[in-house]
């Protein structure tokens, strides 16, 4: 029989602070209905240098091994996907080793590919585990970015950061992988960038939309066919796509699910053998199906809404906001996910939820992480955004989680849990 394998357990961790989208509208002399309605944003996370994303990751694994008890002694791989690194050479990933002191018999690594570097580290986590080479370990993924694009700038409603950490293991309470499904698709494309030495990364926003739903059907397109052999959708009166309960996906603005949502609605009615909606206008308008969106989407967007673009963990703040709202009704039902990265990469997955999906996601307590955050004005998000990178404020870290204290001859100290 095949193994079970997939994410056990999860854990979230955000900046302190955040702006309200429609101040942050107001500021910038525009409409705020483009930011909530036209974007789908609601509040923004805001960091201080304190909270970079080594801190962000060691506060969101620490709060893993915490919230759900678990044996690090078992954990035999520890990779952090980010776009948002610290070094050219020493790893993220190190540091949240030592932060945490975990045992030294494990792999450490980062893995970057823009949004995508999480994924990444997740597929080679679960599959690590699935061809046995993990030996019944664990693997702790850790998904970390600040997305920075400056101020007054096309993207700066599309900021955020935070971390997700995801236990994988042989005992996928949260998901089970449908392991060998995945459909993947790459192209070389600059449609947002960060050159080394930048803080602030370089888009062209309406072209990456574009690269994103282009690369998104592919993977979605080398799922579905692989899903069909096995047998797990067919063509029918629901489309491949309705037979999920719900899909994910990457979430740089919350509109984006919408647009993604109606793209893979698109792959499936062109693709429909049975003559589905008569002229392409039909078409493009059963793909926007509000009722299909309402049904598989919506409800995932909570939490994204609220922190804004965390680059590689937009996707697993889906997930958690996902299992969160639904986590008990999804139990025993296969969902599909899209993972996307500039550059570019997108991987469409799916799996089936747990049915201690609701009780782990409990422990979680994503409700005391965001209720804990501190609403600031726009000049002081200002005046967070333009304090340098290293001079971190001198402010004691909350119980639990930790703040970069210092850089001495270019090594960073951290303080905290
Ligand atoms: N009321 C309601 N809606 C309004 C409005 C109003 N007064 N004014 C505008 N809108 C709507 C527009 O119609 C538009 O909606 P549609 O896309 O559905 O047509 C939406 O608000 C946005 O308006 P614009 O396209 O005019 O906005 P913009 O040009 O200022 O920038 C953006 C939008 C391109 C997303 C920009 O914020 C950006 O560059 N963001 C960063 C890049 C990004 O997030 N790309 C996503 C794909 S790449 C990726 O996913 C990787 C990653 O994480 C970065």
């Amino acid at each position: 029989m095949k193994k079970r394998v997939g994410i056990e357990a999860l854990a979230v961790a955000v900046p302190r602070r955040y702006v309200d989208i429609e101040d942050l509208a107001r500021a910038r002399g525009v409409d705020p209905a483009k930011f909530t309605a036209g974007l789908g944003a609601k509040e923004m996370a805001v960091n201080d240098p304190g909270e970079d994303s080594v801190s962000l990751a060691a506060t969101a694994a620490a709060r893993l091994i915490q919230q759900q008890s678990v044996d690090t002694s078992k954990i035999g791989m520890l990779v952090v996907g980010t776009e948002t690194g610290v070094d050219h050479s020493k790893p993220i990933a190190s540091h949240v080793h030592g932060l945490l002191k975990l045992p030294r018999s494990m792999r450490t690594f980062d893995s970057q590919h823009a949004c995508y570097g999480g994924t990444a580290g997740l597929m080679a986590a679960v599959e690590w585990i699935a061809s046995g080479a993990g030996a019944g370990r664990t693997a702790l993924v850790v998904c970390t970015d600040i997305a920075r694009y400056g101020l007054k700038t096309a993207g700066e409603p599309t900021q955020g950061g935070g971390a997700v950490a995801l236990l994988v293991s042989e005992t996928p309470d949260l998901l089970a992988m449908d392991v060998g499904l995945n459909g993947v698709c790459t192209s070389d494309v600059y449609d947002f960038w960060r050159p080394v030495g930048r803080r602030e990364a370089l888009v062209d926003g309406h072209y990456s939309i574009t690269c994103y739903l282009d690369a998104m059907a592919g993977a979605y397109r080398g799922w579905r066919q692989r899903a069909m052999e096995q047998g797990l959708v067919r063509w029918d009166s629901k489309l491949p796509s309705e037979q999920l309960s719900r899909i994910l996906y990457h979430v740089p603005f919350c509109k984006m699910a919408r647009k993604a949502h109606a793209q893979v609605r698109l792959c499936d009615l062109e693709d429909a053998t049975d003559p589905g909606p008569a002229t392409p206008e039909a078409r493009d308008e059963a793909a926007k199906s509000q009722a299909s969106y309402d049904a598989q989407v919506a409800k995932s967007l909570g939490l994204n809404a609220r922190v804004g673009n965390v680059y590689t963990a937009s996707l697993y703040l889906a997930l958690a906001g996902q299992l969160h709202a639904e986590g008990a009704a999804l139990a025993n039902q296969r969902i599909g996910l899209l993972s996307y990265g500039s550059g570019c990469c997108a991987e469409f997955y799916s799996g089936v939820v747990g049915e201690k999906a609701a009780e782990r996601m409990a422990r979680a307590d994503l409700d005391s992480v965001l209720a804990k955050r501190e609403r600031v004005s726009v000049e002081e998000y200002e005046r967070l955004m333009n304090l340098p990178y290293d001079a971190p404020e001198a402010i004691a870290p909350e119980p639990g989680t930790f703040r970069l204290a210092e850089i001495v001859e270019h090594r960073r100290k951290y303080a905290g849990a």
